[in-house]
């Protein structure tokens, strides 16, 4: 099975995972330390403090990854690096931190995926209102046009957000990640200044010539219990309301307003029905919807719904009132996640379907296991079963006529895994987090020879 010839392959991180080294060369504040650093927030009161220790390493993860065969890293810049208030003129230590990790990645050969915000926002933003507050979006534009005009003659290719949905409704609809706030109110609102500092940024980027502009979704195939292991059943009449329902809150809450210009009726009557929609100011929409080139997917699992009596009204899902959350019938990984390969395949044709003028990449997918080092090795069978299998999907998918670029693992290295800590391994090289020793997994040797033959 042969994947195109430009198919793109790589790995993934994002700066709070792996870096470590928060206090190091003028960095701010992340809402993401005042959260570790808040008992009971994040099992086992882990922290991102040292995390890889990538800060000081990235020399030795560039040459793993060079021994991997990558073609392209997608790595996010901690915004606290470059302007530690937020604001204001920008701290050149955090860049040159950014501006040598991408020399020392063209000199491997691999091209740098810049994410712009992976969820560590300057704690002192957080102070003014977060993502709440309107101001923060054109704050996240000056700092995307920062990054930009230090690394742009380098870097082709940049995402503005990593999944809007889940630093908005995990962030500050039910305080599952930082900043913990839980008001569905707030979810609503700091979706939306989320979708508009992609577009402030987005625009000022292309001004300034970026080629390859990105925003990479969460998205799930939102499947009803029956559609699960038969993709031809036809759910009866409230169910697929039901998915339809949430597929609305979702994935096009986000995509059609950045690809078409508008929002979902299921959105805005959401937000009608929990503080209303004063925060969608007009013009707001044209400006979002600035023209970008790939649609970036992490897919893990779909999402399982029925409709009946769902989340209490204030819970993290404004608008999911009457949709059930349901379990799939299918293995998991240590997440509890269901691995569901095909539900790859499904969401990157009816992505591709939805939103035909925009490219595709599948900027994550990769799983969590109880891996164990054992005699040098990690024997981790299960995690190859799992990207061999969503491989073929992709493969599939490409079949089917989705027009998709490439593929990242998530992730390169075993990392802090936001609220789970560093309990959850999703990495393909495994860290111990004692000796900062890094071990090849099998599914690393798998993948590098995934990359060599460009197939399975
Ligand atoms: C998506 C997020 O972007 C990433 O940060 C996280 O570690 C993975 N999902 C796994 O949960």
């Amino acid at each position: 099975m042969m994947f195109p010839e430009d198919f793109v392959w790589g790995a993934a991180t994002a700066s709070y995972q792996i870096e470590g080294a928060v206090k190091e060369d003028g960095r701010g504040q992340s809402i993401w330390d005042t959260f570790s650093h808040t008992p009971g927030n994040v099992a086992g009161d882990d922290t991102g403090d040292v995390a890889c220790d990538h800060y000081h390493r990235f020399r030795d993860d560039i040459a793993l990854m060079r021994e991997l065969r990558l073609a392209a890293y997608r790595f996010s810049v901690a915004w606290p690096r470059i302007q530690p208030d937020g604001a204001g003129p920008v701290n050149p230590r955090g860049l040159a931190f950014y501006d040598q990790l991408v020399d020392e990645l063209l000199a491997a050969g691999i091209s740098p995926y810049v994410t712009l915000y992976h969820w560590d926002l300057p704690q002192a933003l957080e102070d003014r209102g977060g993502w709440t507050d309107r101001d923060t979006a054109a704050r996240f534009a000056d700092y995307a046009e920062a990054v930009h005009a230090r690394l742009g003659d380098r870097v082709d290719n940049w995402a503005t957000l990593n999944e809007p949905w889940v630093a908005a409704f995990l962030g500050y609809g039910n305080g599952v990640h930082a900043p913990g706030r839980r008001s569905p109110a707030d979810a609503l609102r700091s979706a939306h200044h989320l979708l508009l500092g992609h577009g402030l940024a987005a625009r000022r980027l292309r001004a300034a010539d970026a080629r390859t502009l990105m925003l990479v979704v969460n998205s799930s195939p939102v499947l009803t219990p029956a559609q699960v292991n038969d993709p031809s059943a036809v759910p009866d009449d409230a169910d697929a309301a039901a998915a339809h329902r949430i597929h609305a809150l979702l994935t096009r809450q986000f995509l059609d307003p950045a690809v078409y210009g508008t929002y979902p009726r299921e959105v805005l009557e959401a937000a009608a029905r929990n503080g209303g929609t004063d925060h969608i100011q007009d013009g707001d929409l044209e400006l979002i919807n600035a023209p970008i080139d790939l649609i970036g997917v992490n897919y893990y699992n779909p999402c399982v719904v029925e409709s009946g009596p769902g989340l209490p009204a204030d819970a993290a899902w404004p608008g999911s009132e009457d949709v059930r959350f349901a379990t799939a019938d299918a293995p998991t990984t240590a997440m509890g996640w269901p691995i569901v390969p095909d539900g790859l395949s499904r969401l990157l044709v009816r992505l591709s379907q939805d939103y035909p003028q925009v490219g595709l990449m599948v900027t994550e997918n990769g799983a969590a296991f109880d891996d164990v080092v054992q005699d040098g090795r990690v024997h981790d069978d299960e995690r190859v079963a799992y990207l061999d299998g969503h491989l073929r999907e992709v493969h599939r998918a490409i079949e089917a006529g989705a027009d998709l670029r490439g593929y990242l693992v998530w992730s390169l290295l075993d990392n802090f895994e936001w609220a789970e800590g560093y309990r959850r391994r999703f990495g393909i090289v495994h860290v111990d987090y004692s000796t900062q020793e890094r071990v090849l997994k099998d599914s690393a040797l798998w993948y590098r020879d995934v990359i060599g033959r460009n197939g399975l």
